[in-house]
């Protein structure tokens, strides 16, 4: 199924179909459990404005297509926070979100002062999945600005 995958950097001109993705997948799987205000502040973060000025400032982003469909996205707010991890539902399971991360993880451990872990507020959903991937829970914050969040940090070069 996913034998034709591509993971890459974007051009910001090919943004606007993942904006769709992150959205989609976000109003299916986490929306459900956020306050309205938490729904709010999600948009204002996955603006395609934002989204691209993110890409712009050097913020590591990656992509998944499949046949050159929009199935995985990734953004890092620097120095070193997991931003947006978003897999489409018929897609999820196969290894791309893994696939994402490691490419992240290497460009991250590239850089010239490389940061020591990622961290990411996990919605609840996707905690287990985060475990799976080698990321420990840092403490327990019931919610962020209406979204309810586990914080959680991988360590660079952890992973194997
Ligand atoms: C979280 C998400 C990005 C994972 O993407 P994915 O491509 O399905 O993940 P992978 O297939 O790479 O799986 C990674 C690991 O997690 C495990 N896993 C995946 N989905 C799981 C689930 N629903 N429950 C438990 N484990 C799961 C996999 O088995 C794999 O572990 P393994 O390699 O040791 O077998 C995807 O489910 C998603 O988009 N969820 C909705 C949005 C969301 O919650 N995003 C996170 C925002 S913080």
């Amino acid at each position: 199924m996913t034998s034709s995958l591509r993971i890459r950097v974007p051009a910001p001109g090919e943004l606007p179909p993942f904006v769709e993705l992150v959205r989609s997948t976000f109003d299916a799987f986490i929306a459900p459990d956020c306050e309205a205000i938490g729904v709010r502040r999600f948009r204002e973060l996955t603006t395609l404005e934002g989204m691209q000025a993110r890409l712009g400032a050097g913020y590591p982003t990656w992509i998944a297509e499949c046949d050159g469909r929009a199935v995985g996205f990734l953004q890092v707010r620097l120095p070193a926070h997991l931003l947006l991890l978003f897999v489409h539902a018929e897609h999820q399971r196969q290894g791309i979100a893994r696939r994402l991360l490691d490419r992240t993880m290497a460009e991250l451990a590239a850089k010239n002062d490389p940061p020591s872990e990622l961290t990411v507020n996990a919605s609840p959903f996707s905690v287990a999945v985060y475990r799976r991937l080698g990321f420990r829970e840092q403490g327990t914050v019931p919610q962020q600005g209406g979204i309810p969040t586990v914080p959680m940090a991988l360590e660079l070069g952890s992973r194997n």
